[in-house]
């Protein structure tokens, strides 16, 4: 047990959290991550309409009794999604904790203040974290550059970005981009974070509900199989490498704008890769930490291994320290 301000919170086990992930974060997973003692969220935009996620809610309510959020990732669109009746099913349906990401969370913060549901506001930079600690969130997840999907355009790491930001901060700080495995929790406990949250790693869990051949993509890719994909347009995405994301890069570096891209980063082609297993139908994000998976577990064998990895590893340190003999200390 590895209790943090995060799992007191939140009323879970393990400081571990599966992120809002499009195509992926459906019931299975989710369910999957509470029944093993973690947080896990369902990703609304990924169903096409309010009533949709009303009925993906009381699926994953029929595949776990613990406590699972729902993510809201506020996009740039020219039609925006209706945000205010996705909200509304999670209010109507009692969810305690949601995970924003994207843009501000601030046009929503009363509401879900005054339905007394927890906040966790996904961001990539310090600034951005200190302005949703101001708007009232509870706590902030921070993503670095490793991540998959949206790194920003600061390029921060994680090993520097979360301990800025748990310095900067004093509601809890979830690390974010680049962990997998327990080293990665101990490390981001060192660094002064109170959990960790997961994209990449959890996709290739047996419960995912995405094809296998996505699975053993991340398998068998290392940490130079990403690719930043938009940078031109200052809306970055970490992608799996593959034809795609290099035809979006050379049209981008030849002059093309959005539109000129448009076709190849729809996400209706990222579902084709989830759902066919052709991982050159599109781009489908994907982070750095994949060079640290290296098989297909389910949800709570990589749960359990996580946590009693990070717990060896902690005490492996404090015992080095406390057997180091008192005269063998450098004196300067
Ligand atoms: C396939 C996939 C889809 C994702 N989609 C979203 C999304 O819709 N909204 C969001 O906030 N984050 C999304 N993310 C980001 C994750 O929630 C998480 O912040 C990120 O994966 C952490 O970095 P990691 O991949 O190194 O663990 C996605 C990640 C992956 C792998």
């Amino acid at each position: 047990m590895i209790p943090t301000r995060v799992t007191e919170i939140l009323g879970v086990e393990h400081p571990v959290i599966q992120g809002g992930m499009q195509w992926v974060g459906r019931a299975e997973l989710t369910a999957a991550v509470a029944n093993a003692g973690a947080l896990g969220f369902l990703t609304a935009l990924t169903q096409p309409t309010p009533e949709e996620l009303a009925r993906e809610i009381a699926r994953c309510r029929e595949l776990t009794d613990r406590v699972f959020g729902v993510n809201l990732t506020f996009l740039p669109a020219v039609n925006p999604p209706p945000y205010a009746d996705y909200l509304a099913v999670v209010i109507d349906a009692g969810i305690t904790v949601v995970e924003t990401a994207g843009r501000s969370p601030e046009p929503f913060m009363p509401d879900l203040k005054r339905a007394g549901i927890r906040v966790i506001h996904k961001c990539t930079s310090v600034a951005h974290a200190r302005t949703a600690e101001k708007l009232g969130v509870d706590m902030v997840s921070i993503d670095g550059f490793e991540c998959a999907g949206h790194p920003g355009e600061s390029d921060v790491p994680s090993l520097v970005l979360v301990p800025a930001a748990a310095s900067a901060l004093t509601i809890p700080v979830i690390a974010s981009g680049g962990f997998a495995d327990g080293r990665g929790l101990a490390a981001a406990l060192a660094l002064g974070a109170e959990a960790v949250n997961m994209g990449t790693r959890f996709v290739a869990t047996r419960e995912a509900p995405v094809h296998n051949r996505v699975k053993e993509r991340l398998v068998a890719a290392t940490e130079n199989d990403t690719r930043l994909i938009m940078r031109e347009l200052r809306n970055s995405w970490r992608v799996s490498a593959n034809s795609v994301a290099s035809e979006v890069n050379q049209r981008l570096a030849d002059g093309a704008d959005f539109e000129g891209v448009r076709e190849l980063v729809v996400g209706t082609r990222g579902r084709t890769v989830f759902e066919s297993g052709d991982i050159e139908a599109g781009v489908w994000s994907a982070g750095m930490a994949q060079g640290l998976v290296h098989d297909v577990p389910s949800v709570a064998e990589l749960i359990e291994r996580m946590v009693t990895e990070a717990e060896e590893t902690l005490v492996a340190q404090a015992g080095r320290i406390a057997a180091r003999p008192l005269g063998l200390l450098p004196s300067i």
